[in-house]
C-alpha cells in the first residue's frame, strides 16, 4: 500500500520571511492559486497577528482556496482569534500555533521569572502555555498543529513529554521543526522514530517536519524524516525562508517521485506546474533562483561538455534522471509578437499560471503591445517579468513620471528625473560615476530621502538585444530589507523604476507604523 505524504507549502509564510521578499496581497493571492494548482494540501498563508495586510492576505486567500489553509500564531489568545479571524471563510482551516522549547529558546525567551525561577519551571509553564493555546484554537476549528520551535535541538524526553500533552488536548497534526538546520539526516530520522516509541498517543496525530537549510541540509533532512515516521513535509517554492530558507518543495517531492523504487510513498504534487510555480515565486519575491538550482535552476538541464552533450543526443538517461517535461520545463518557446490578439496573451498567461478578469486584461494588453512594438518577439520570461511589475503596482509609492539620461566617455553622466507621489511632483537632476548611481542619486536629491542599496543587478529576460531588462535592487533600513524590481528595454529606466520601488515599499512600511518587531516570546 502507498503512503501519502503531505505537502504543507509555507512559501507565503516562511517563505515570505526571507530578507526582502514582502509579497502584496494580490501576489499572495496569485500564488496560492498557483500552489493549488500545483496540489499542494496545505497553504500556510501567514501570521496574521503580525500586521494589517498579513490578516488580509491570510482572509483572501481562505476565501478562495479549496486546499487546507493554515494561519500562524503564537501560543497566545490574542493570536490564535487573529489567525481565526483571517480564517473563518476558510473551507478548510487550520490554526497552527507555536512555542519555543529547546533550552535557548527558553531561556532567551521566556527568562523574566513570571514563566518561572529555574529551567524546570520554566518547561512547566511553556508545557502549560502550549496545552492551553490548542485547547483554545480547538474551540474554533477541529483542525489544529501544534509547532515545538527548535525541536532539532530541544531535549528528547521533554518534547516527547509535550507533544503527547498537545495531542492529548487535540493537537491534530504536530510538528517537529528543525528551525536552525543544525541537525544531521541521520540524527534528525532518529529522533522521529524515538518519537514514535515514546509518545503513546502519536498514531492520534500526523506527525510533520519543518527544516532549515543553514547547514544545506534541510531536504535530506526531511527525507530522512518521512522514512522514521513523518507523513508530513513542510516546505517552501525555491526553498525560500528564514535566512538560508526552508526545505525546497521542488527537490522534495522530486526526490519522492524518481527514487520512487526505495520507498513506498506518493504526493499529490502535479510535477508538470513546478516550473511555472518556481517562476511566478520568483518573479513576485524578486530573489532569483540560482542558475544551478535542482529542478528548477535554469541550468538544471543543460548539458554543457562536448561528452554529456554526445551522451545526451545517443540516450537522455545518460545524464539525466528526469526529464525536463516532467518538471514543466517547455520544451519549445512559445512566441508572442505585436499581431498576436488579446485572446492569444490571455490564453498563453493562463498557462503560466496567470489569470484575470476581462477589465484587467485590457490594461496588461496595453503593456503588451508597448513591449511587442519595441521587441519584436515576446517570450514566456517577458511575459512572467511583465505580470511581475503589474501585480507589484500597489507598492509603487512613487511614479516614474520622466528620465532624461546624458552619458557617455567623454561626458559626466547626468540624470533629470521627475517623480509623482501623491498627486506632487518632484523634480531634479544630478551627476553620478555613472548613469544609474547619476540617476539613484536624482532620486534622493527630488525626494530629499537617502537610503543604504545593499545590491543591484540588472539582467536581461531572454536573449537578443532588445531583450527586457529586469533591475533588482535591495535597500536596507533599521535591519529590514526592501526589494524593489523594475522592468523596461531601457535598463537605466528599469533600474529607476526599481529603486523607486524599493523607496516605496520603504515608506509604505514605516507609514503603516511597522517599527517594532513582533515579540518572539508572548
Ligand atoms: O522554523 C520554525 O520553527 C518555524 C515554526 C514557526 C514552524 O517556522
Ligand atoms: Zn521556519
Amino acid at each position: 500500500m502507498k503512503e501519502k505524504i503531505l505537502v504543507f507549502d509555507t512559501t507565503l509564510r516562511d517563505g515570505e520571511q526571507s530578507p526582502g521578499a514582502s509579497l502584496n496581497v494580490q501576489e499572495k493571492v496569485e500564488i496560492a492559486r498557483q500552489l493549488e494548482k500545483l496540489g499542494v494540501d496545505v497553504i500556510e498563508a501567514g501570521f496574521p497577528a503580525s500586521s494589517p495586510l498579513q490578516l488580509e492576505a491570510v482572509q483572501r486567500v481562505s476565501s478562495e482556496s479549496s486546499a487546507i489553509v493554515a494561519a500562524l500564531a503564537r501560543a497566545v489568545e490574542n493570536d490564535i482569534t487573529a489567525a481565526w479571524k483571517a480564517l473563518r471563510q476558510a473551507k478548510k482551516p487550520r490554526i497552527h500555533t507555536f512555542i519555543g522549547t529547546s533550552d535557548i529558546h527558553i531561556a532567551g525567551k521566556f527568562g523574566s521569572d513570571r514563566y518561572g525561577v529555574n529551567l524546570k519551571e520554566k518547561r512547566q509553564t511553556i508545557l502549560k502555555m502550549a496545552v492551553d493555546a490548542v485547547t483554545f484554537a480547538k474551540t474554533f476549528t477541529p483542525d489544529i498543529e501544534f509547532s515545538a520551535e527548535d525541536a532539532g535541538r530541544t531535549d528528547q524526553s521533554y518534547l516527547a513529554e509535550i507533544i503527547e500533552a498537545v495531542i492529548a488536548a487535540g493537537a491534530t497534526t504536530v510538528n517537529i521543526p528543525d528551525t536552525t538546520g543544525y541537525t544531521w539526516p541521520s540524527e534528525f530520522g532518529i529522533k522521529i522514530a524515538d518519537l514514535h516509541s515514546r509518545v503513546q498517543n502519536i498514531n492520534k496525530a500526523v506527525i510533520s517536519v519543518h527544516c532549515h537549510n543553514d547547514l544545506g541540509l534541510a531536504v535530506a533532512n526531511t527525507l530522512s524524516a518521512l522514512e522514521h515516521g513523518a507523513r508530513q513535509a513542510e516546505c517552501s517554492m525555491n526553498g525560500i525562508g528564514e535566512r538560508a530558507g526552508n526545505a525546497s518543495l521542488e527537490e522534495i517531492v522530486m526526490a519522492l517521485k524518481v527514487r520512487s523504487d526505495l520507498h513506498n510513498f506518493y504526493t499529490n504534487i502535479v510535477t508538470e506546474e513546478l516550473f511555472n510555480t518556481s517562476r511566478m515565486v520568483s518573479t513576485f519575491t524578486g530573489i532569483i533562483i540560482q542558475p544551478n538550482k535542482a529542478i528548477v535552476g535554469d541550468n538544471a538541464f543543460s548539458h554543457e561538455s562536448g561528452i554529456h552533450q554526445d551522451g545526451m543526443l545517443k540516450n537522455r538517461q545518460t545524464y539525466e534522471v528526469m526529464t525536463p517535461e516532467s518538471v514543466g520545463v517547455p520544451k519549445t518557446s512559445i512566441v508572442l509578437g505585436r499581431h498576436s490578439g488579446k485572446h492569444g496573451l490571455k490564453s498563453r498567461l493562463h498557462t503560466l499560471g496567470y489569470d484575470f478578469q476581462d477589465a484587467e486584461l485590457d490594461a496588461v494588453y496595453k503593456r503588451f503591445v508597448e513591449i511587442a512594438d519595441k521587441k519584436k518577439e515576446v517570450y514566456d520570461d517577458d511575459l512572467r517579468v511583465l505580470m511581475g511589475d503589474e501585480r507589484s503596482k500597489p507598492q509603487k509609492a512613487y511614479e516614474l513620471d520622466y528620465l532624461h539620461i546624458n552619458s557617455g566617455t567623454a561626458s559626466i553622466p547626468t540624470a533629470t528625473i521627475r517623480i509623482r507621489h501623491k498627486e506632487q511632483i518632484f523634480e531634479e537632476s544630478a551627476t553620478g560615476d555613472g548613469p544609474v548611481d547619476a540617476c539613484f542619486r536624482a532620486i534622493e536629491r527630488a525626494l530629499g530621502i537617502e537610503s543604504m542599496v545593499t545590491s543591484y543587478s540588472v539582467r536581461s529576460t531572454t536573449a537578443g538585444r532588445q531583450a527586457l531588462g529586469e533591475a533588482l535592487v535591495r535597500i536596507r533600513d533599521n535591519n529590514i530589507f526592501f526589494n524593489g524590481r523594475g522592468v523596461s528595454t531601457d535598463i537605466i529606466e528599469a533600474s529607476a523604476k526599481a529603486y523607486l520601488q524599493a523607496l516605496g515599499l520603504r515608506l509604505q512600511y514605516f507609514e503603516n507604523n511597522n517599527t517594532e518587531t513582533i515579540d518572539s516570546g508572548v
